[in-house]
C-alpha cells in the first residue's frame, strides 16, 4: 500500500506538463502513471484542476542572521513555516562567519540552529577572509556537505567584505576541492564613494538610497568576478543580480564559455526604485537596491533567454522596528530619514512562488516549465541536490507543491505568516497560490493550515557534480 496518492493533478516538469497520478511511499516518489490506475493508499489527494510542481528550493535565505549585532525576528522553525506556506521544501542559508573565526565552526553552529527547521536545509559557507587556516578548512567544509560559498565584495565597514587577493585564494582552493564560490557583487569603492558624496551634499533621503548603489556598482563587480572566473578557470555563482547591464555582462561571459551562473530575486522582478520616493521607502531597502522598470524587464528577458537560471528570495525578516532601530526620531515620533542607517533586507521566502506565477507566467514572461526550472531543477543541479531533489520523478524525494492556478490572495501582513506588521508587496493580488506543500511525503501545509512537525527537516549533505 502506498502512503499517499496525488490524483489527477497536472504535473509540471522542467519541460512538459501532463495529467497523472503520483504515488509516494517511505518519503519517495515510487510511481507516476496515467490517472485511475494506481490504487490503495493511506490517503488519496484529489488534485483535479490543480498543478503539481516539484517542491520549491530557495537557495538564498537569511534566517536569524546578524547585521552588526542586529538579528531578524524569525528562527529556523518559524521561518521554515513561512517557507512551507510558500511551497518551499528546501532552503539554503549561510554560516555566520566572522573575522578571526573558523568557518567550519560557524557552519557547525549554524547546523545546530537549523535543526528546528520543518523544511530540508543546507548551508553555504561564508568567507570574510582567507588566511592559511581558513583555506585549509575548505576541504573539511566541502566534506561536511557545504560545497557552495558566499563572498561579499562590499560591506567593508561592517567587516563582511573579503579583499580581492583573498577572493582569488578562495577561488583556487574551491576549484581544487570541487566547490563553487558565489558573490555579492557590488563594488565597495563605488558604494562608499557615492554614499559619502550624498552625505556631503546632505542628501540622506530614502530616494538617495538607489543613488548610493547605482547600476555601475553591480556591473563593475560582476565584470571583475567574470574576469577572475576566467583567469582562475573556476565556476562562480552570482547572488541577487539586479541590473540589465549586469545581466548582459553575464550573457556575454556565458557566450565566451566562462562558467557563470546567476540568480535574481522576486523583488527585482516585481518592484521598482520608484518606491524610494514614498514615506515607507526604507522598508524596501535591500542591497542591491530596487532598480528601474527597464532593468526589471531586462531581468525577465534574462530569465526567459536562460542567462539567469535561478530565482532566490534573499529573505530577511525584519520588522519595521528593526529596520528603523538606528534612525533618529522627531518629537512626534516619526523617523528622520537617513538611508545610511536603515537595516537592509526584505522578506520573500513565502511569497516568491505566487509572485513569480502572477508576474511571470500570468503576464506571459515565462512558462510554467521555466518556472519549475528556475525554482527547483536548476537550484537542485547547481547546488548539489540533484538527483535527490529538483524533479517529480520516480526515486526522488517526494517534495511537491500543489498550486491552485485560480486562487487569488491579496498579499498583506495578515495573509502572510512572517508577523512583521507589513509587506513590501502590500495590495498585490497574485492569481495562482500554493494550497498544499509536501516534503518527503509529509504534508506540511494544507489549505492554509500548517501541519508540519518542528525539527522534521533534514540537513542536506551536498556535493557538486563535475
Ligand atoms: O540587503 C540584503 N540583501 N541583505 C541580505 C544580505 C545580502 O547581501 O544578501
Ligand atoms: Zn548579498
Ligand atoms: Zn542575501
Amino acid at each position: 500500500m502506498f502512503d499517499l496518492i496525488i490524483r489527477r493533478g497536472t504535473v509540471i516538469t522542467a519541460d512538459s506538463s501532463y495529467l497523472a497520478d503520483i504515488a509516494i511511499k517511505d518519503s519517495k516518489i515510487v510511481a507516476i502513471s496515467e490517472t485511475g490506475i494506481l490504487e490503495s493508499a493511506k490517503r488519496v489527494i484529489d488534485a483535479n484542476g490543480k498543478y503539481v510542481l516539484p517542491g520549491i528550493i530557495d537557495p538564498h535565505c537569511h534566517i536569524h542572521a546578524g547585521v552588526n549585532g542586529i538579528y531578524d525576528t524569525l528562527d529556523f522553525y518559524t521561518a521554515s513555516r513561512c517557507a512551507a506556506f510558500g511551497g518551499v521544501t528546501t532552503m539554503l542559508d549561510f554560516s555566520e562567519s566572522k573575522k578571526g573565526k573558523s568557518v567550519m565552526e560557524a557552519i557547525k553552529e549554524r547546523h545546530e540552529e537549523m535543526k528546528v527547521s520543518v523544511v530540508d536545509y543546507g548551508i553555504h559557507a561564508k568567507f570574510v577572509e582567507a588566511n592559511d587556516k581558513i583555506i585549509e578548512e575548505i576541504k573539511d567544509i566541502v566534506a561536511y556537505g557545504c560545497p557552495t560559498f558566499k563572498l561579499f565584495m562590499t560591506y567593508r565597514k561592517s567587516g563582511v567584505m573579503i579583499e580581492d587577493d583573498d577572493i582569488l585564494k578562495v577561488m583556487a582552493e574551491a576549484k581544487a576541492q570541487g566547490a563553487m564560490p558565489g558573490f555579492h557583487c557590488e563594488s565597495n569603492a563605488l558604494v562608499e564613494y557615492c554614499t559619502e558624496k550624498l552625505c556631503q551634499e546632505g542628501n540622506r533621503a530614502w530616494s538617495a538610497f538607489p543613488l548610493s548603489r547605482p547600476n555601475i556598482c553591480e556591473l563593475e563587480a560582476v565584470n571583475r568576478i567574470v574576469a577572475y572566473a576566467k583567469f582562475m578557470d573556476c565556476p562562480v555563482y552570482i547572488f541577487h543580480l539586479s541590473t540589465g547591464e549586469a545581466k548582459d555582462a553575464v550573457y556575454n561571459a556565458q557566450k565566451a564559455g566562462i562558467k557563470v551562473t546567476a540568480e535574481t530575486c522576486p523583488h527585482y522582478l516585481t518592484l521598482t526604485d520608484e518606491v524610494y520616493q514614498t514615506a515607507d521607502g526604507h522598508l524596501n531597502m535591500m542591497s542591491p537596491p530596487l532598480r528601474s522598470e527597464k532593468d526589471l524587464n531586462k531581468l525577465w528577458e534574462g530569465l526567459a533567454e536562460g542567462t539567469l537560471t535561478i530565482i532566490g528570495s534573499d529573505n530577511c525578516t525584519f520588522t519595521r522596528e528593526i529596520k528603523e532601530q538606528n534612525l533618529e526620531v522627531n518629537e512626534d515620533g516619526s523617523v528622520i530619514p537617513d538611508f545610511t542607517k536603515v537595516i537592509s533586507g526584505s522578506c520573500g521566502v513565502e511569497e516568491r512562488l505566487a509572485l513569480l506565477i502572477s508576474e511571470g507566467i500570468n503576464k506571459g514572461r515565462i512558462t510554467w516549465n521555466q518556472l519549475v526550472r528556475m525554482t527547483s531543477l536548476n537550484p537542485a543541479k547547481t547546488f548539489g541536490l540533484y538527483p535527490q531533489k529538483g524533479a517529480i520523478q520516480v526515486g526522488f524525494d517526494a517534495d511537491m507543491v500543489i498550486v491552485d492556478p485560480e486562487k487569488e490572495v491579496t498579499l498583506s501582513d495578515e495573509t502572510l505568516h512572517y508577523g512583521i506588521g507589513y509587506t513590501i508587496y502590500q495590495g498585490i493580488t497574485p492569481k495562482g497560490w500554493p494550497v498544499m506543500t509536501i516534503r518527503r511525503g509529509d504534508i506540511l501545509v494544507e489549505d492554509g493550515e500548517f501541519l508540519g512537525e518542528k525539527g522534521s527537516g533534514q540537513f542536506l549533505h551536498r556535493k557538486l557534480s563535475k
